[in-house]
């Protein structure tokens, strides 16, 4: 046979093939977006922030799931071990898909078990107390942390947590013994120190802002250079008086490795389309979050930013002796 009678003969086969044999378009039903701390803190709130345009994106309904405990480590390792096909997503940060490498021995490997879909921004995190605590800046609040050190309790959303490591750093800057009282998350943290029963967070400056605006909790400096465009009433912790402890938290989305590239191509374009909406930039960047340009929203960029800050955090948070077992 003749080599166009041959195409003629494959073309006609693919044609027989039942439709229902053509896999269907993604996504053909909800897509769960795994969230690792509690309802109500950060990552909720930007999961939720970004669910409904991604919903529209999608056509399909993105719900978000809490799966909390050891900071951060079984909601990540839940999605690292899901079927990978672009229907269960981890949704984190800085300390999730970082940090805990470095402090769990975890059963999952954070490159090697994850595809990368998108970057989304970042915040800077804010040093926090409760309202009676009296300290009118971060000087006064330092020296009140000395005078009272070994009772003084310090909110987290759990070992290896950002607000754990972050609170670590303000130990070792000022010199005093802390007690850290781990949460499922800075969601119900934050409302421990509205009621005063814990005395200060280093928290991220979206969890903690609407908080400080709203009289329930005292703002003292941003753990950044610069101040921030959402709060620049707030000194950053080199006017205040701890130069130095920068530290900023960046978020990003990622599926089991494994989900197929264009499955992974439709997700990612449904995080760009959420983040290009003129409401949802909006909500997000009055809670302080910085987002990131277009091309570093692309699957390959968060992949070389998660390396490169593994690369960079692990020696660090190793040589501090900070380990979870
Ligand atoms: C949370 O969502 O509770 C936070 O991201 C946890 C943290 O910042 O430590």
């Amino acid at each position: 046979m003749t080599r166009i009678g041959l195409a003629a003969l494959a073309a006609l086969a693919l044609a027989a093939v039942p439709a229902s044999a053509q896999p269907l378009p993604f996504p053909q039903r909800a897509v769960t977006l795994v969230v690792p701390f509690a309802a109500g803190g950060p990552v909720d709130v930007v999961a939720r922030i970004l669910a409904e345009p991604m919903r529209k994106s999608l056509g399909q309904a993105v719900v978000v799931e809490n799966t909390t405990g050891a900071g951060g480590s079984l909601g990540v390792g839940r999605v690292a071990r899901a079927t990978p096909d672009g229907y269960t997503l981890s949704i984190g940060h800085w300390s999730t898909h970082v940090v805990n490498g470095a402090v769990y021995p975890l059963n999952y490997d954070l490159l090697k078990d994850l595809e990368p879909i998108a970057m989304v921004g970042g915040n800077p995190m804010i040093v926090v107390s409760k309202p009676a605590l009296p300290a009118a800046n971060l000087k006064e609040l330092v020296a009140w942390v000395k005078t009272n050190q070994d009772k003084v309790n310090v909110g987290t959303a759990g070992a290896g947590s950002s607000t754990h490591i972050a609170g670590i750093y303000f130990q070792n800057e000022v010199g005093a013994k802390l007690a850290f009282i781990p949460y499922k998350g800075t969601g119900p943290a934050m409302q421990d120190l509205i009621g005063g029963q814990i005395d200060m967070m280093v928290d991220q400056l979206s969890n903690s802002l609407p908080q400080v605006r709203g009289g329930k909790i005292k703002g003292y400096a941003i753990t950044a250079k610069e101040r921030s465009p959402a709060a620049p009433e707030v000194p950053t912790v080199d006017e205040a008086g701890l130069p130095g402890l920068h530290i900023a938290i960046w978020y990003g989305l990622w599926a089991p490795k494994g989900t197929p590239k264009d499955v992974i191509a439709r997700l990612n374009a449904a995080v760009v389309a959420a983040l290009a909406d003129g409401p949802t930039r909006e909500k997000l960047a009055a809670l302080g979050m910085e987002l990131v340009s277009r091309e570093r929203q692309a699957p390959e960029a968060l992949g070389a930013h998660q390396k490169a800050e593994i690369e960079k955090w692990w020696p660090i948070i190793k040589a501090a002796g900070i380990k979870v077992n």
